[in-house]
């Protein structure tokens, strides 16, 4: 018997409990697990790429992985599993979704709430005296309640993990109170800041995870060239989309000339985030640097 082996088999002798496996010999170099919702498109299609170059195992998740080519073409290239099916809104999807992904893998090392709406259903860009109750809840359904619901039923999967399981909800600048200079976009700038407060809350709850709401570097008010939001609607709006929900920047999505889209960029900033942040900042609404924003 090699002396790793023999090791392993003493530990197992001294303890009456079963081992989780990341304790045994060999385990702990195994790669970081990641799940990221929203990973259709976007920003989240793009943290799907990083982080499975910087080498750990992805689990993607999606509305309708049927519908997702670019997704799809990635994780079939790269020997991935096909996307885990979720709406992050509907609670029943939410736990089909974790009894496929407790198929794929025991624990979860990083938890990205990615997926996210906004809304834009009046000119210019939702007026605060314009919107209804109704697009309000819409947008919270998916941004506030959506990142609870895969919060609290993920997280048995997370606390399995032994690496410093994180917890990182994708926010925004918009959504924060002391940067709000301009207004317009409430629906969303208000799901944000409540996003902010749900992390923090669970922060302070649950001291065993590490939870951030981070903000990729983009907007931090409305610019007034914005207005071309309007086509967004038109140009994206595809199967499965609500009436007036739209993909959030087209340059989070379009490579510009000679460099990565800004996808690209906030997702490697995420990868770099993870792999520094320290406890201690559980609870923080950062930057994708790790620069604290003002909530
Ligand atoms: N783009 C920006 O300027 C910007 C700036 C700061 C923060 N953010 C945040 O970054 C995150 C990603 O945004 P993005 O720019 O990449 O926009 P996006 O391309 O519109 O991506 C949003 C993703 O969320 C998914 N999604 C929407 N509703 C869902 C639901 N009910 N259940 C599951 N998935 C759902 C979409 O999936 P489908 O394909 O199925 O619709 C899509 O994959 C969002 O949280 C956003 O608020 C974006």
């Amino acid at each position: 018997m090699s002396e790793e082996a023999g090791q392993e088999s003493q530990l197992r002798r001294r303890t009456s409990i079963t081992l989780p496996p990341q304790w045994l010999s060999g385990a702990t170099s195994a790669p970081k697990v990641v799940f990221i919702t929203g990973a259709s498109s976007g920003l989240g299609l793009a943290l799907v790429q990083k982080f499975f170059e910087a080498g750990y195992k992805v689990i993607a998740s999606c509305r309708n992985p049927d519908d997702s080519s670019a997704l799809g073409q990635f994780l079939k290239e790269n020997g991935l599993h096909s996307a885990v099916p979720m709406c992050v809104g509907d609670l029943d999807s939410v736990k089909a979704a974790y009894l496929a992904t407790r198929e794929l893998t025991s624990s979860i090392d990083i938890l990205i709430n990615n997926a996210g709406v906004l809304n834009f259903n009046h000119s210019p860009y939702d007026p605060v005296m314009e919107i209804s109750a109704s697009e309000m809840m819409d947008v919270y359904r998916v941004n506030v309640a959506g990142c609870l619901n895969v919060t609290q039923v993920f997280m048995p999967l997370v606390q399995a993990s032994y690496r410093h399981p994180t917890i990182l909800n994708i926010s925004s600048p918009l959504g924060s109170l002391g940067l709000n200079q301009g207004g317009y976009l409430a629906p969303y700038r208000c799901s944000k800041a409540a996003l902010n407060m749900l992390t923090k809350t669970f922060a302070s709850e649950m001291p065993s995870v590490i939870f951030l709401a981070v903000a990729p570097r983009q907007w931090d008010h409305v610019p007034r060239d914005a207005i071309s939001l309007a086509s967004y609607g038109s140009y994206c709006g595809g199967l499965g989309r609500q009436a007036g929900e739209i993909k959030q920047d087209l340059r989070y999505h379009e490579e510009a000339e000679g460099q990565d889209s800004l996808g690209c960029a906030a997702a490697q900033g995420i990868v770099e985030l993870v792999a520094k942040h320290k406890k201690e900042i559980s609870g923080s609404f950062v930057y994708t640097d790790g620069e604290l924003v003002g909530f």
